[in-house]
């Protein structure tokens, strides 16, 4: 098969990890013979630097050609201080948008290897195995009006929520979707008792519920969403909720299975006549400024989202089974990196890679 992938590696440890991602890619392509075409690109706040704005048209020209995009990170401190519309993280939003990838997966999986860097005990993280479905492409990142105005006392601020029947419609119908495959539990998180936008959302979730009764439904509250996956995260299966509630609680359940640098994601869209969705993979976590260049980041994340994009946008389920499998194994052997607390020396970001690389039968 023809795999034609842009590869946006974007800011700081992002650009560390896509190389591991992409060397696992290519073994895993040689070995499973298929034809890789990749394409570089840039986003966020290289982007800014190189081109002036954190989504590039040409970017944009890119990954609307590929078949599928795996990011890296984006983000600089540089920025800290300028307006959302200037910073590097539009970029993301602007391509998240651009593909129409209003699904985000974010499985959350305990690893045996992994339960002592849970800050659960044992007893709780042990058989966790869930999914996050998180709406991307509406809600309040997009919302309209949006801004600060004024000055001095009468300076204020905006930001709105919504969301529209359609595209609340067609994220349920994901995650239901995906429950039939699981353990056909669907649980909707949202802030019904205080927003109408929430209400909306419970209501379409429920009409939708209809068509898929072999699925059992509940609903959390989103404050108590956050303390049920501490307290029981075994009860989840699949999690469905809006853009901000779940970029919240999806960073919640990565640090429960041991370390934000382990949880991969895909963000898919429609699907194309071929019967594969458009997709963008990225890691979970952030460029993280503090530990780039150094070496020491986990590829994982980056690693698993390459899994995530075979199985998906590609239908290559055993060459995807071949990568989880592989990082299982590298993390039974121990060769991980310093935030998953191995006992000997942490390996570096590219002996992470390499190991994999090694792992795949
Ligand atoms: C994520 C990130 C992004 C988000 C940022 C970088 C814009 O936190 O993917 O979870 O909020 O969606
Ligand atoms: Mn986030």
């Amino acid at each position: 098969m023809q795999l034609n992938i842009l590869v946006l590696p974007g800011d700081g440890i992002g650009v560390e990890v896509t190389a591991e991602a992409v060397r696992v890619l290519q073994h895993v392509a040689a070995k499973f013979n298929h034809t890789l075409k990749l394409t570089e690109g840039l986003l966020g706040g290289i982007a800014i630097h190189k081109t002036g704005g954190p989504f590039p048209a040409e970017t944009a020209r890119l990954a609307a050609e590929t078949d599928a995009t795996l990011l890296g990170a984006v983000g600089l401190p540089e920025f800290d201080d300028i307006a959302p519309e200037k910073r590097p993280e539009k970029g993301l939003l602007g391509i998240r948008k651009a593909l129409g990838v209003y699904a985000n997966l974010r499985p959350v999986k305990a690893y045996t290897a992994l339960i002592d860097s849970s800050p659960l005990k044992n007893d709780r993280i042990e058989g966790v195995d869930m999914i996050i479905v998180r709406e991307l492409n509406s809600g309040i990142y997009y919302g309209t009006p949006r801004g600060i105005s004024g000055e001095g006392d009468a300076e204020q601020a905006v930001n709105t929520m919504y969301y529209s029947r359609p595209e609340i419609e067609r994220i349920a119908r994901m995650a239901f979707e995906l429950a039939r495959n699981r353990r056909k539990k669907v649980t909707n998180v949202d802030k019904s008792n205080v927003l109408e936008v929430s209400q909306l959302w419970r209501k379409v979730v429920l009409e939708v519920a209809g068509d898929y009764p072999d699925v059992e439904l509940d609903h959390l509250l989103v404050d108590n969403c956050a303390m049920q996956l501490i307290l029981n995260p075994r009860r989840f299966d699949v999690v469905v909720t809006g853009n901000l509630f779940g970029d919240i609680v999806s960073d919640e359940g990565a640090v429960l299975a041991g370390s934000i640098g382990m949880l991969a994601s895909a963000s898919v869209g429609p699907k194309r006549p071929s019967g594969a969705y458009v997709g963008l993979y990225e890691p979970v976590h952030g460029s993280a400024p503090d530990i780039a260049g150094q070496a020491t980041a986990n590829p994982l994340a980056a690693i698993g989202s390459v899994a995530a994009m075979l199985e998906y946008s590609f239908g290559l389920k055993q060459e995807a089974a071949a990568i989880t499998g592989a990082i299982e194994t590298v993390l039974n052997s121990g060769r991980v990196t310093a935030d998953l607390g191995p006992e000997g020396e942490p390996a570096t970001t590219p002996q992470v890679g390499q190991a994999v690389c090694e792992a795949i039968t």
